[in-house]
């Protein structure tokens, strides 16, 4: 029996979205993507490698897992990088709601990523760390860093990883998620972009502007522009939804309540208190703000939701070992 080791990773929310695949096995994107990781929502795991077990059992939030196959592939891919053949016992706590396009992927498959292969005897540094997690799941490939990162698409498995841009985090930024839904979602991202990718008339234009969206941002990161990364963010997200209403057959993340949330944040601009909205493969809405007006948008959120739906967060720290 071999010691287990716990790990802890923050989601991310992108600032200018993944959506589509060049490899779907190695998960190499279409274009790179930049995000912020978040400290409200992450996930712990832990890993054991156990000898007595003949296949590997997986807990979450103390359930045990029956739909797993995504896991144990994984699995499969540590203990091939390992040289190992034993499986293990894999407890992990959520601290995200399950997908509901609030990104527990992406801190789940870093926190694995980063349990797993050490507990394996791996002792990967952190672009391999992001490479291996990026075989989970696409955006778990950015929760590797803390503050922004960013998404370098590269063309194969080797180049294909992310690093960070700005950690710790100079902007005064902060991200309110509005959780509307907690259930998972119908379409998920693997498939919703794979639609997009074949059938949406926009995707060449998609790829053209997302890039131009991503310069964008990482120039407002160094210059510390809260205004043009709030507005290219809430732009870019929008540009990416557009791709859902233009594939065939044509879905939908939002929902009535993903509405309401982004009238009233255009609303608060109006009146002065700036906000900008980002939704990714879910209904939930984020709102990107400043700290001196959390306060005001929280108060007009309750008006509309419980408060136990709305969450303030600041930027989060890289993936760590507790
Ligand atoms: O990595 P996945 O399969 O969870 O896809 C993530 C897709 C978006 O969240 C919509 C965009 C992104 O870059 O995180």
């Amino acid at each position: 029996m071999n010691h287990p080791i716990t790990a802890r990773a923050h989601t991310n929310i992108a600032l200018t979205k993944y959506w589509g695949k060049k490899n779907e096995q190695l998960i190499i994107p279409n274009n790179s993507s930049i995000s912020l990781t978040l400290d409200e929502f992450y996930t712990d795991t832990t890993v054991q490698f156990i000898d007595e077990l003949s296949n590997d059992v997986i807990y979450l939030n103390d359930k045990l897992l029956s739909d797993n196959n995504k896991i144990i592939k994984f699995m499969d891919i540590v203990r091939e990088k390992a040289g190992i053949s034993t499986f293990a016992e894999i407890h992990s706590y959520n601290h995200v709601p399950t997908s509901a396009g609030l990104a527990s992927s992406a801190s789940g498959f870093a926190a694995l990523a980063a349990a797993a292969s050490k507990a394996a005897g791996l002792d990967l540094n952190e672009i391999e760390l992001s490479r291996l997690a990026r075989l989970g799941s696409g955006s778990a490939t950015r929760s590797i860093y803390g503050g922004f990162a960013k998404w370098k698409k590269g063309n194969d498995d080797k180049t294909s990883y992310a690093v960070s841009v700005q950690d710790p985090v100079k902007m005064d930024i902060r991200m309110i998620a509005i959780v509307l839904n907690n259930s998972p979602k119908k379409i998920s991202s693997r498939e919703g972009m794979k639609i997009s990718v074949e059938t949406s008339p926009y995707y060449e234009s998609w790829i053209k502007q997302t890039n131009d969206d991503l310069k964008t941002v990482e120039n407002a990161i160094k210059d510390n522009n809260f205004t043009i990364l709030g507005k290219t963010a809430e732009l870019n997200s929008m540009r990416m939804h557009s791709l859902t209403l233009s594939s065939d057959p044509s879905y939908l993340y939002l929902n009535n309540d993903s509405l309401t949330v982004i009238h009233a944040v255009k609303n608060l601009r109006k009146n002065g208190i700036e906000c900008y909205f980002t939704m990714d493969a879910g209904p939930n809405v984020k709102i990107i703000c400043q700290s001196n007006n959390v306060s005001s948008i929280v108060k007009k959120i309750s008006n509309l939701f419980n408060n136990n739906q709305i969450k303030v967060s600041k930027p989060g720290s890289k993936v760590k070992y507790l």
